[in-house]
């Protein structure tokens, strides 16, 4: 079955089943420094699962772009990309398994048409009490059973379709294992469901499965796990886990698996999405499939990343998103340049064939890739060019260092692991570009420095990561509602043409960009602290309600929103009650029957937002101004500091 087909009859399954569609979030998170890319559907929903009303409530489905860069390293087997598209479903406590699994075993048996033989599934065996120090959460013998009767409906004996797994599989987190989930970060046991091929690929000498018995998480290609149900109802605390407010569902399809299982292809390279792209490179490569599989995977797999990367405006770069956009392309350039061999065909053309073959194959899913294509191919023949020039001045910095000339250089030279390192962490190379270069090493020094290098990065990244899972602190949180006092309060001193261009909140600081044409003087910064560290004093109150844009205009309501993507948005009130009152003594919630847009009050804020925010202002101690700066044209920043 084709993408669109599969996306199409899983919207209209899910609708009919009471559930409203909701858009694809960007690729690249906007507003959150903490992520580089959006790697599942449930990623942007994170406050709704941990109780924040949404506004277009309680049972979503959507299809969600997804990019994994730790899967950077696995592309090349059957089954493993670095891009690909989740489809989901979320119950925001409202249903649960009974209604998820069979709903699911439907979806896959009776709308994709997938043969319930083919089918197993795992569940969880729940977490022993005292497993470092974790609550009892028990063995999900409920999924069991609901599986159990779905198998034998269809006369299928359950007992060989039901496996039990610890939390190294059957526990779902953004941050995988309980062990490793941050504080307040949600997450819980999950039953994933796997599509048996019924034979196992051949499996290459150097596997690791060579000689293991085949079971359903193993890696040898004989079973695809196509669907993960995750039943979201714990929050990690200091002491193990709570019960969130709501029992959730966070479900998750991998569409590439989806088609595969549908189509009965092993390898998803050979499906009816990936197939004609790597036929392109073979004939542009004049190599087969058969014989370059891994190859053209990652040519595959790096290049429908960096089409979509690039299609969200991301340029390669040293850092950050751009990296991973440098290193995808990089990576895809080499084995291109492997597979050609001598005489590649003319770098831009070929890579332009693959590109377009690309668009091709997701334009009825992506319409806007078309709109893009000019953008997307000038962002990777920039690349491709970069990467040339680097090359040449790697061989420049060789032939200086070792004496050679250009002559010479065609020929082996022997570098020292320090020096391919130093190509490598400098100028971007690959080991096999530097070895393709002509150059050899010691390759175990080359990949000991490597490995040094990783742990300092990864160590880097979990930091990163970490301060992403802090993002619903009280810190961040305190951010939120801080920014919505400095956005009015600048409207305050400034004038009421003032209004947000952007904002990033993380623990440490509020960064709020806002459209003004000149510096803003010391009396100007002082007056709009002294405003918000009083409604600060003040402790108003903060309130949501979830309203029609329109209704949110005529309010008043001020902020950025993106009107294309829903019709019903969340609008934050603070203050409105009379009287002021002391951080101690936070007054009551308002009696007023009325919708806090209907009510004849004096709001200080109302603005569009996703929250999260504290209840009451008071819950802030200081706020501080620390930086002030220019944007360049009628443009500003300003960083601040909230306790
Ligand atoms: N969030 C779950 C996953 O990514 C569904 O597998």
């Amino acid at each position: 079955m084709r993408t669109k087909q599969i996306i199409d009859q899983y919207i209209k399954f899910f609708e009919e089943k009471k559930h409203v569609r909701i858009p694809n979030s960007s690729l690249v998170p906007e507003n959150d420094p903490t992520t580089l890319f959006t790697s599942s559907g449930m990623q942007p929903l994170v406050p709704y699962l941990l109780g924040e009303a949404h506004p277009a409530g309680k049972r979503l489905v959507n299809v969600q772009n997804c990019f994994r860069a730790q899967d950077i390293d696995e592309v090349g087997d059957n089954r493993h990309t670095t891009f690909f598209r989740m489809l989901g479903n979320w119950s925001l406590g409202d249903y649960f398994k009974k209604e998820q699994i069979p709903w699911v075993f439907e979806f896959l048996t009776k709308r994709l048409n997938i043969d319930p033989g083919r089918l197993y599934v795992t569940v969880f065996t729940g977490l022993p009490a005292g497993r470092q120090g974790f609550d009892n959460i028990p063995k999900d013998t409920e999924s069991e059973e609901i599986w159990r009767e779905l198998f034998r409906k269809e006369n299928i004996n359950p007992d060989a379709r039901i496996f039990y797994c610890g939390a190294d599989k059957n526990w779902w987190s953004r941050t995988g294992v309980p062990e490793k989930m941050p504080t307040g970060e949600p997450g819980g046991p999950d039953t994933e469901v796997f599509y048996d091929f019924g034979s196992e690929l051949q499996i290459h000498e150097s596997s690791p499965y060579k000689n293991q018995k085949c079971h359903l998480n193993c890696d040898c290609g004989r079973f695809l796990e196509i669907a993960n149900a995750v039943f979201m109802q714990y929050k990690k605390t200091q002491n193990g886990f709570e019960e969130l407010p709501q029992i959730n569902v966070d479900f998750g399809g991998g569409l590439e698996r989806l088609v595969a299982a549908t189509e009965d292809k092993q390898d998803i390279f050979q499906t009816s999405l990936f197939l004609p792209i790597g036929e392109t490179i073979e004939q542009l490569t004049k190599k087969n499939y058969r014989e370059n599989s891994r190859a053209i995977r990652i040519i595959v797999d790096h290049l429908i990343a960096g089409v979509f990367i690039a299609a969200n405006g991301i340029r390669p770069s040293n850092k950050g998103q751009g990296y991973i956009l440098r290193r995808l392309l990089r990576r895809s350039f080499d084995n291109f340049d492997v597979l050609a061999g001598a005489a590649p065909p003319a770098g831009r053309q070929g890579i332009s064939s693959i590109i377009t073959r690309i668009v091709e194959q997701y334009k009825d899913t992506d319409e806007y890739l078309v709109k893009k294509f000019e953008l997307i191919k000038n962002i990777i023949f920039e690349e491709e060019q970069n990467y040339k020039r680097t090359l040449s001045e790697a061989k420049t910095f060789i032939s200086k260092k070792y004496n050679k000339t250009g002559d010479e250089l065609m020929g082996i030279t022997e570098i020292s692991a320090e020096d391919a390192f130093l190509l490598y962490s400098t100028h971007g190379l690959s080991p096999t570009q530097i070895k393709s270069m002509g150059f050899s090493f010691d390759e175990q020094e080359f990949v000991d420095k490597m490995e040094q290098h990783q742990k300092i990065s990864r160590a880097g990244a979990g930091k990163k990561f970490a301060g992403g899972l802090a993002d619903h602190s009280e810190k961040t949180v305190k951010g939120h509602t801080a920014t919505h006092l400095l956005h009015q309060a600048l409207r305050d001193v400034l004038g009421e043409q003032v209004h947000q261009t952007g904002s990033n909140i993380t623990i440490e600081r509020i960064r709020f960009d806002f459209n003004f044409n000149r510096k803003l003087t010391a009396e100007e910064i002082k007056k709009v602290e002294e405003i918000v560290n009083s409604k600060i004093a003040e402790n108003l109150p903060v309130h949501f309600e979830i309203l029609p844009i329109s209704r949110a205009k005529d309010i008043g309501a001020i902020g950025l929103f993106d009107e294309k993507y829903q019709d019903k948005v969340k609008v934050y009130f603070i203050g409105g009650a009379s009287g002021a009152r002391g951080p101690t003594a936070p007054h009551p919630r308002s009696a007023s029957p009325l919708a806090y847009s209907e009510r004849n009050e004096d709001y200080y804020s109302i603005e569009f937002c996703g929250g999260p925010h504290v209840d009451f202002t008071g819950k802030l101690k200081r706020f501080k101004i620390v930086k002030e700066e220019s944007l360049g044209k009628n443009n500003r920043r300003i960083y601040a500091k909230v306790e």
